[in-house]
This record gives structure tokens, C-alpha cells and sequence, in this order.
């Protein structure tokens, strides 16, 4: 526990005073809108981006969380600025947003008749997750198709990003006992490949990029990002549908998302994608995705794992307040 505060209805409060009731609509049906954002160079990225998916979301979930998109982006920049002081300043941050609707009306004589909806913003420094990731920047990642699939547009739109998420849970367990490491691959119910449970998916095949259309995976912020920067180095991108067949004949597959970025695929269902390394297009995106930044995020990440011990070390030793 550190000094860090939590955006919480209007108040900041630490984060351990940062609590959803037991009657939060979020916690009986995972009725909940989320976003990530992350920072480079304490700036935040596309925040614009991820703002606009939230209240997308919030319309699709039919939540009014009281705020308009301005007033949170400016909260938001409030809750990153107050939470800055209590890191080293090339410390980059992880923002959350998460909008329920807040305690179930039923219950609502607890909270003097009125339930709000429930709004929460909060930061969290970067390191543990990124330390955490410097194996797979450096072996790259291995994916497989998983029992789990995609729960399709027509049942519960997936550009809405929910809290509602077991499907990505049953995901994850299956990924861990197809075997130590694997990433897990969703397909949609007509055997096309939709997203990894947090990720979006790419392919390339002869110098063109391929990821699956949009109709039964998160739009994610990060996917859209790699569209552009192909746009900007003039490498042909398509979004198509695309099956096992094409992944395991790519010559280069990548994922993507907002911690990480960026990453590349070593194996697809044990089968070496191309020359068994990070590829020659996934190496140009990469290149122009720290270019773009400003920030060599891999190397940061290395940092990031070179002091994890020493941070949470200091972490332990504030007193929880
Ligand atoms: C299901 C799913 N797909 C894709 C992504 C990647 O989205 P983004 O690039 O906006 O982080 C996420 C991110 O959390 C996700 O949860």
C-alpha cells in the first residue's frame, strides 16, 4: 500500500478505502463498463480512444454514469496527476476505469434510498506488469486454439468492453492446461479466429497483414493503432476472417494490447510460425510503435524487472493507512 489515491464517486479516497458494495450491480452480473489506458512517458495514450469505447460501452450496457466524456477524461487527468508524486518519474502508469450502475435499486434503503452509479478511476504503476512480461517480449508468445469460444456479437456485443468476462477466465484455465505458457485463442461460433482473452490477433502472409473483422471481438485500442502505423510504413492491412488453416500457414503472427503493445507469436498450436523469431513486419511495427511513443518499451520493461524486488519491497513497507 502506498500513498497512491482512487478516483471514487467524486471523492479520492486511498485505495484501500476504495470498495464496491456487495449490492453493486457489477458484482451480482458483472453489469460493469471497464477501460485500460496506459501512459508513455506519463503521458496517456489515445486516451481520447479509450474514453469513446467506454461510453460506447455505457450505451450498449444502457448505464448513465453522470459524467460527460469531458468530465472524465478531466477526472481522469486529475486522478494520473495526483498519483505521479508517489513513483520515480520514468515510472509509466496503467489508468482502469470502471462504471457499474451501481447498487441494485432492491437494496437501496442501505444507501439512504438513493444508489448511485458506481465510478472509479484508479492508477497503478506499470512495473509489475510490464517486469512480468519481458520473458514473452524476448521468446515470444505460444498460441492455441482454445475449447472456449468467442461469445458472438448477436448474444453479447464484444466491442462492449464488460466486466462481464468469465468466458476470458474459462479461456485462461483451458490456455494453462493445453500447457505451461500458452496463450489461448478464442474461435467465433463459425470456427473463425475472434481474440485471445485481454488481446487481439494478427497474421501476415506475404507482406500483408490480416486480423478477423470486426464482428465478434473487442475493437481494441491497440489493434487499431497497429492499422495505422501499417498505413503510415505501407504495409497492405486487411481485416478478414481468418481460421486455424491461416494461422498455422502465416509467416508471422502477432498480438496485441495496451500494456504490452505489441508481441510476437514463436508457435502456433506447436507449430514454429515462420523462422521460429519476431518477423521482419512485426519488427517494423515495432520499431515505429516506440518511435511513435517516444519510448523504447521493451527496454523500459527490462528496467521495470530489474527493480520489481526493490518496488515491492517499498510497497510492503508503507503502512496500510
Ligand atoms: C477481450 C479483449 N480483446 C482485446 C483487447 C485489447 O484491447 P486494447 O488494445 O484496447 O487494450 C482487450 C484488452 O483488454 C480485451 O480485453
Amino acid at each position: 500500500m502506498t500513498d497512491r489515491v482512487v478516483y471514487l464517486n467524486g471523492e479520492y479516497v486511498t485505495e484501500s478505502a476504495a470498495l464496491v458494495s456487495i449490492f453493486d450491480s457489477a458484482l451480482m452480473f458483472g453489469d460493469m463498463a471497464f477501460e485500460m489506458t496506459r501512459t508513455f512517458r506519463q503521458q496517456p495514450f489515445h486516451l481520447r480512444a479509450h474514453l469513446d469505447r467506454l461510453y460506447g460501452s455505457l450505451d450498449l450496457l444502457e448505464i448513465d454514469c453522470g459524467l460527460t466524456l469531458e468530465e472524465m477524461e478531466a477526472r481522469t487527468l486529475q486522478t494520473l496527476e495526483r498519483n505521479q508524486p508517489t513513483e520515480a518519474e520514468d515510472v509509466d502508469w496503467q489508468i482502469m476505469h470502471n462504471v457499474s450502475r451501481g447498487p441494485l435499486p432492491l437494496y437501496g434503503t442501505v444507501f439512504g434510498g438513493q444508489p448511485e452509479p458506481t465510478v472509479t478511476i484508479n492508477c497503478w504503476p506499470l512495473i509489475t506488469h510490464m517486469a512480468g512480461f519481458v520473458a514473452n517480449y524476448q521468446d515470444g508468445l505460444r498460441l492455441a486454439v482454445c475449447a472456449q469460444q468467442a461469445i458472438p456479437a448477436h448474444l453479447l456485443d464484444p466491442k462492449a468492453k464488460t466486466r462481464s468476462r468469465m468466458h476470458y477466465q474459462m479461456a485462461v484455465l483451458q490456455g494453462a492446461r493445453l500447457g505451461e505458457g500458452i496463450w489461448p485463442v478464442m474461435l467465433d461460433p463459425d470456427g473463425f479466429l475472434a481474440e485471445g482473452p485481454g488481446w487481439n490477433v494478427f497474421l501476415v502472409k506475404d507482406g500483408v497483414i490480416s486480423t478477423p473483422e470486426p464482428r465478434n471481438c473487442l475493437l481494441g485500442v491497440s489493434r487499431g493503432n497497429v492499422l495505422d502505423l501499417a498505413g503510415q510504413l505501407g504495409i497492405p492491412a486487411r481485416e478478414t476472417n481468418l481460421g486455424r488453416y491461416e494461422a498455422l500457414r502465416a509467416d508471422e503472427i502477432f498480438c496485441t494490447s495496451t500494456t504490452y503493445c505489441i508481441c510476437h507469436a514463436v508457435s502456433f498450436e506447436g507449430q514454429v510460425v515462420g523462422n521460429g523469431g519476431p518477423g521482419p513486419i512485426f519488427q517494423q511495427l515495432q520499431a515505429a510503435w516506440k518511435e511513435q511513443v517516444g519510448l523504447d518499451f521493451v527496454a523500459q520493461a527490462e528496467a521495470y524487472a530489474d527493480r520489481l524486488a526493490d518496488w515491492r519491497e517499498a510497497e510492503l513497507a508503507v503502512e496500510v493507512s
